[in-house]
C-alpha cells in the first residue's frame, strides 16, 4: 500500500460532458446510486432518483428529481419511466442499481425463509426486469440509450451463507448481456459493472459477517474497500460516447479481488 494519499506522479483524469442528456437512477438515495446521480448531475445531466427511501428534495444535490418508486412494483416502473419522459421528453440512461439484501439472508439454503427470497427477486431481480422492460421500449422508439446493470462480484464467484444475493447478481450479468444483444440494433448498448466491497450502508449493515473492515479491505489486492464514486466514475465512462463499442458485456471495478485466488497467500495485515 502506498504510504501517503499525495501521487508521486499525476494519474491523469477524465472530465464528462452529460448537459442534455435524461438519467434514471433506481436506489439512488443511498450509497452507489447516490455516487452514481452525484456524478450524473455534476457533469450537467437531467437526474431522476427513483427509491423507496424518503427523502426531502432538498437533500439532493441540484440537478437530481426525486421519484418515490419501489422497483419491485412493476406499475410504479412503468410510471417513473412514463413521467421522465412525458416531463424532460427522452431516457438516456437508466441505472438499474436498487438491491436488497437483508441479513435474514445470509443464511445456509435449507435454512431460508421463503419470504427472503420472494423479496428479494422481486426487488433484486423483477426489479432490473421492470425498470428495463420500459426503459428499454423508450430507447427503441428512440433508437439511443444505454442500460446498466449493477451487479457484483458475487454474480462472478460465491461463498458461504449467500444462496439468493449471489445468483440474482449472476442472473443480473445475464441480463445486461442479454438485453445488450437484443438491442444492439437499435442504438442501445447495455452493460453491467461489478463491484468489489464498497462502502456503502449496504457494506457497513453486513461489515461484522465479513470479519470486520480490516479483514475486508485486506482480501482485496488494492488493500483497501472501494468508494462510492470509483463505481460512479465506471458508470460515466461506461455510458459515455467514449465506450460506443462496449455492450453486452461487465465490468468489474474491484481493486483486483476476482483475480485474488483462493489458494494465493494472504496479503500481510
Ligand atoms: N456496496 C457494495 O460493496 C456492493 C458490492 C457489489 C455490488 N453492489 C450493488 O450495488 C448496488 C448498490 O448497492 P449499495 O451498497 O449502494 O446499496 P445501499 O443499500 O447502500 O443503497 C441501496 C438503495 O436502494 C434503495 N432501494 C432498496 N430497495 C428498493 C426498491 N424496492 N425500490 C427502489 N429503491 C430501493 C434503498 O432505499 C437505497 O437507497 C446494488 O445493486 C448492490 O447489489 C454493492
Amino acid at each position: 500500500m502506498k504510504k501517503s494519499d499525495q501521487p508521486l506522479r499525476p494519474l491523469g483524469t477524465v472530465k464528462y460532458d452529460n448537459h442534455g442528456r435524461v438519467v434514471l437512477v433506481t436506489g439512488g438515495c443511498n450509497g452507489i446510486g447516490r455516487a452514481i446521480c452525484d456524478g450524473f448531475a455534476s457533469s450537467g445531466a437531467t437526474v431522476v432518483c427513483a427509491d423507496v427511501a424518503t427523502v426531502l428534495q432538498d437533500q439532493l444535490p441540484a440537478g437530481v428529481l426525486f421519484q418515490s418508486v419501489d422497483t419491485s412494483v412493476e406499475e410504479q416502473c412503468r410510471a417513473v419511466v412514463e413521467w421522465t419522459v412525458e416531463k424532460f421528453g427522452a431516457l438516456d440512461v437508466l441505472v438499474n442499481n436498487a438491491a436488497i439484501q437483508p441479513k435474514a439472508s445470509y443464511t445456509s439454503v435449507d435454512q431460508l425463509d421463503s419470504s427472503e427470497l420472494e423479496r428479494m427477486t422481486r426487488v433484486n431481480f423483477f426489479g432490473y426486469t421492470f425498470m428495463a422492460k420500459y426503459a428499454l421500449g423508450q430507447m427503441r422508439r428512440q433508437q439511443s440509450g444505454v442500460v446498466v446493470n449493477l451487479s457484483s462480484g458475487q454474480g462472478h464467484r460465491t461463498a458461504r451463507q449467500v444462496p439468493v444475493y449471489g445468483p440474482i447478481k449472476a442472473a443480473n450479468l445475464l441480463q445486461a448481456m442479454q438485453w445488450g444483444v437484443e438491442y444492439a440494433r437499435d442504438g442501445i448498448r447495455v452493460v453491467s459493472v461489478s463491484p468489489g466491497a464498497i462502502d456503502t450502508p449496504l457494506v457497513r449493515a453486513s461489515l461484522a459477517a465479513q470479519g470486520g473492515e480490516e479483514a475486508l479491505a485486506n482480501r482485496h489486492p488494492i488493500g483497501r474497500i472501494g468508494r462510492p464514486e470509483e463505481i460512479a466514475n465506471a458508470v460515466l465512462w461506461l455510458t459515455s460516447g467514449d465506450a460506443s463499442f462496449v455492450t453486452a458485456t461487465d465490468l468489474e471495478v474491484d481493486g483486483g479481488l476476482g483475480a485474488f485466488g483462493a489458494f494465493a497467500d494472504p496479503y500481510q495485515r
